[in-house]
């Protein structure tokens, strides 16, 4: 205490400003740095040594002692090396506090330990005792600097390795969840983001970037950011910002087009987590766009049937040699829409039309033709064939076995659009003759009988009352001429 008050003095009468008193030597970082301890020679680098906050921020004890025993002292209040949870409550002492870091002139948000204490990573805890991660391990204990500094562990260009110091490690991962894998680096490193992340481009998706920094959560938990209703909005922070990406040479629709499309408004409309978010398609760590071969492996992971069929059709061997896109070069990738009879066909806008002609495959053009004229004409009999169901219905009509069947012509329908998809004439005429047309000439005739059996059963009605009344007149007639008589 003599001693800081001598300092004090010292300084006071050397300088005659209050303001050197924060430069006075800090004793724990001279002995520290004298007897070649790292802390000391790191945190000369350390921002918190550039604020003038000293070793006992963090430590305790008196940094104005230069005798070793004293200055490190219980009665100085030395804490010693802080343990476990402890480490982020120091921290925490100030950056959960915005009246402290105001003091040091900081804006800086003040949501760390909160954000942490709710993150995936704060909800398992090493035997019982304290968290997995602490501050420290993603921003150092000394030499900590600024985050948008190229040193700090957490720079976009270093967090894939300081995410993977346990991420990558088996046998730190096991002892946690056994389930866990531990490729994700690995993969990264093949994704058009990590091999740009290598070559030093910062705009190019990290670890945080899609999972967040100090409010990382499990996949499943619907706050994640890559929970899936949340993924499309997570990829296109960057990939709709026209201007984040202005400097590379790919369109930023990608959002606009996939939210209008069949699959977005399934998910996120609907909520249907059966459609698929960015990451479906493109995968998790090793993003890139599903390549020419690739893309109906893609889409037939949901889609099994088309794809089957597809690679048993006459398509399939063209398609590879010409290396048009499997699925795309009808359904487009991001704004998929539901697929309606104007695919088919040859006239104009068609996706038929695009390579079938009089004149270009032809064999082709022909089938386009009729399958177009099938497809058409089973819609208009099913339409027909409901309109007569509806109408002998509303006539009181015992038509529930015709209804039935409308449903199994509206099976065949669908079957008839996924089995479009073997791009084989006969399979399609099996379909739509065999079971679609069929079915609903069934429908149309036995709705037709029951409207008969109804108008024949009213005529009847009118014309027995008729009789009858003629007849009982007749009767009456002849009674009163007998009685006359
Ligand atoms: C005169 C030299 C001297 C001063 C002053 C000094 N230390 Fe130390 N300190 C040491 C030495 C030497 C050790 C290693 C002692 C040991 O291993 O037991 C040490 C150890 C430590 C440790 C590690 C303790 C542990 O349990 O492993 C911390 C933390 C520490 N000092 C912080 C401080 C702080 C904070 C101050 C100022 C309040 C300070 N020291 C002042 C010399 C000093
Ligand atoms: C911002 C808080 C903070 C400040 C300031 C700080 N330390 Fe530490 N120090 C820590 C933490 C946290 C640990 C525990 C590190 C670990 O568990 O890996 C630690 C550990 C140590 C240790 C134990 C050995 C080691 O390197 O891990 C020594 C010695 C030490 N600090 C000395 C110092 C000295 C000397 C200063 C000032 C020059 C200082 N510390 C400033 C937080 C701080
Ligand atoms: C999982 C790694 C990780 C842990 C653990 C972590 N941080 Fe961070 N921290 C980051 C990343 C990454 C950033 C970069 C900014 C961002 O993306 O939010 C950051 C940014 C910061 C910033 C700059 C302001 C801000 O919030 O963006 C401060 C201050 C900070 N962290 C303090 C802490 C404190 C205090 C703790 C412990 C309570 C902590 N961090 C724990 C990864 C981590
Ligand atoms: C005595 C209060 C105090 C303690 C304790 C403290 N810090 Fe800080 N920290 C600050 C101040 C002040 C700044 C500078 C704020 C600014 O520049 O706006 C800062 C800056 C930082 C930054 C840089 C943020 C950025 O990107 O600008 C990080 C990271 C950080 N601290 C992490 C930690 C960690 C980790 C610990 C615990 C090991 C810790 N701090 C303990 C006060 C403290
Ligand atoms: C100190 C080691 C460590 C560090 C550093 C670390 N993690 Fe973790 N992380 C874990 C452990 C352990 C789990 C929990 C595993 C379990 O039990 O399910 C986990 C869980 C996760 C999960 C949840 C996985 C799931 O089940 O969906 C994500 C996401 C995650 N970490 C991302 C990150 C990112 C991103 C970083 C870097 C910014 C990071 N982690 C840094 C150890 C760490
Ligand atoms: C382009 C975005 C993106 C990047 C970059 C990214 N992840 Fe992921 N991460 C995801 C998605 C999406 C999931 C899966 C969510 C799901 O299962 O539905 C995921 C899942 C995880 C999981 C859970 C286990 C698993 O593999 O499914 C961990 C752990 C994880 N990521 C860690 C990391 C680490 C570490 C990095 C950096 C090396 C990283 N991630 C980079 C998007 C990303
Ligand atoms: C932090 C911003 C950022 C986020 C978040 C992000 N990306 Fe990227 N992504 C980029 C940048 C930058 C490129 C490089 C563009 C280039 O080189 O053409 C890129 C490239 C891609 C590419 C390769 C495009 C090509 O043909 O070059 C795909 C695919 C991709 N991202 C998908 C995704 C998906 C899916 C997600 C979400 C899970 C996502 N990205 C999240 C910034 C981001
Ligand atoms: C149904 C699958 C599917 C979904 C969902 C999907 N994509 Fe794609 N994406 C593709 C295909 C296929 C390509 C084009 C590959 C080709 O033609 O080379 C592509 C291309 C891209 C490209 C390269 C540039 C471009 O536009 O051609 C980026 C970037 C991209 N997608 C990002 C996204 C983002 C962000 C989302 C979510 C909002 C998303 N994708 C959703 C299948 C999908
Ligand atoms: C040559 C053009 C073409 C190609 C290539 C193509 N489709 Fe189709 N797709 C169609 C047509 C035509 C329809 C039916 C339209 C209608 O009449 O409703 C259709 C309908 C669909 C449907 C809705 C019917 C159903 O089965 O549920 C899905 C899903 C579908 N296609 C997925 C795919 C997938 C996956 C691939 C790639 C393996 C693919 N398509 C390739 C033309 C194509
Ligand atoms: C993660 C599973 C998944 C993937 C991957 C996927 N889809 Fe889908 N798709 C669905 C679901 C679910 C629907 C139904 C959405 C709805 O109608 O609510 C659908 C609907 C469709 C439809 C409209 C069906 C109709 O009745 O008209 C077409 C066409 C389609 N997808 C094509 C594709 C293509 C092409 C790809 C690949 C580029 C693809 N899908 C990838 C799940 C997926
Ligand atoms: C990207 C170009 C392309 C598109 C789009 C396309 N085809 Fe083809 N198709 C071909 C080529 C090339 C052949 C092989 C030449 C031939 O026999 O006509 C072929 C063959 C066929 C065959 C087999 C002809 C035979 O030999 O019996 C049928 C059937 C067929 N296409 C139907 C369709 C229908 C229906 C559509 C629209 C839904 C369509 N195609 C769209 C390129 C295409």
């Amino acid at each position: 205490m003599k001693q800081t008050l001598m300092l004090l003095l010292f300084s006071l009468l050397n300088f005659g400003s209050l303001a050197i008193y924060a430069q006075i030597e800090d004793q724990c970082l001279t002995c520290h740095e004298a007897i070649g301890d790292k802390a000391a020679e790191l945190y000369k680098t350390d921002i918190h040594f550039v604020k003038n906050i000293s070793c006992t921020a963090c430590h305790g004890g008196n940094n104005q002692l230069d005798d070793m025993e004293a200055a490190m002292s219980k009665k100085e209040g030395f804490k010693g090396v802080p343990k476990g949870d402890e480490i982020s409550e120091r921290c925490s002492s100030c950056h959960s506090k915005s009246e402290v870091m105001k003091k040091y002139n900081s804006n800086l948000p003040t949501d760390q330990i909160e954000l942490i204490q709710n993150s995936v990573h704060w909800q398992k805890s090493i035997s019982g005792n304290s968290n997995i991660l602490q501050c420290i391990n993603c921003h150092n204990a000394h030499g900590i600097v600024p985050v948008s500094n190229p040193a700090s562990p957490v720079y976009s260009l270093n967090i894939p390795a300081t995410c993977s110091k346990c991420h990558s490690n088996a046998i730190y991962m096991r002892s946690y969840n056994p389930s866990m894998p531990i490729d994700q680096y690995q993969k990264y490193l093949t994704s058009i983001h990590g091999m740009k992340n290598r070559k030093g481009d910062v705009k190019a998706a990290d670890c945080s970037d899609c999972h967040g920094s100090h409010d990382i959560r499990n996949s499943h938990d619907v706050k994640s950011k890559v929970y899936p209703i949340n993924i499309p909005k997570t990829c296109s922070e960057c990939h709709s910002n026209h201007e984040y990406m202005s400097s590379y040479n790919i369109p930023t629709d990608q959002f606009a087009k996939y939210s209008k499309s069949v699959h977005g408004v399934a998910l996120l409309e609907k909520n249907d987590l059966s459609a698929p978010a960015c990451n479906s398609c493109h995968g998790n760590h090793a993003a890139v766009p599903p390549g020419v071969q690739s893309i109906s492996k893609v889409c037939g992971t949901c889609h099994v049937l088309n794809a089957e069929l597809f690679a048993g059709s006459p398509h399939k061997k063209v398609f590879d040699e010409k290396n048009y896109p499997e699925c795309e070069t009808c359904h487009k990738n991001h704004e998929i829409v539901t697929a309606t009879n104007d695919l088919i066909g040859v006239e104009k806008g068609s996706a038929c039309s695009k390579c079938h002609d009089e004149l270009s495959n032809v064999e082709g053009y022909k089938s386009a033709r009729t399958m177009k004229q099938l497809i058409d004409s089973l819609d208009t009999r099913i339409a027909f064939a409901k309109k007569l169901v509806e109408d002998a219905e509303q006539k009181g009509m015992e038509i529930s076995e015709a209804k039935f069947k409308l449903r199994d012509a509206a099976q065949s329908k669908q079957e008839a659009r996924t089995v479009i998809h073997s791009f084989n004439l006969d399979k399609f005429n099996e379909v739509v003759k065999g079971k679609g047309l069929t079915t609903t000439s069934l429908i149309i005739v036995e709705a037709r009988e029951s409207i008969d059996d109804y108008y024949f059963r009213r005529y009847g009605l009118a014309v027995s009352v008729f009789i009858i009344t003629g007849l009982a007149i007749t009767i009456f007639l002849y009674i009163r001429k007998i009685e006359k008589s």
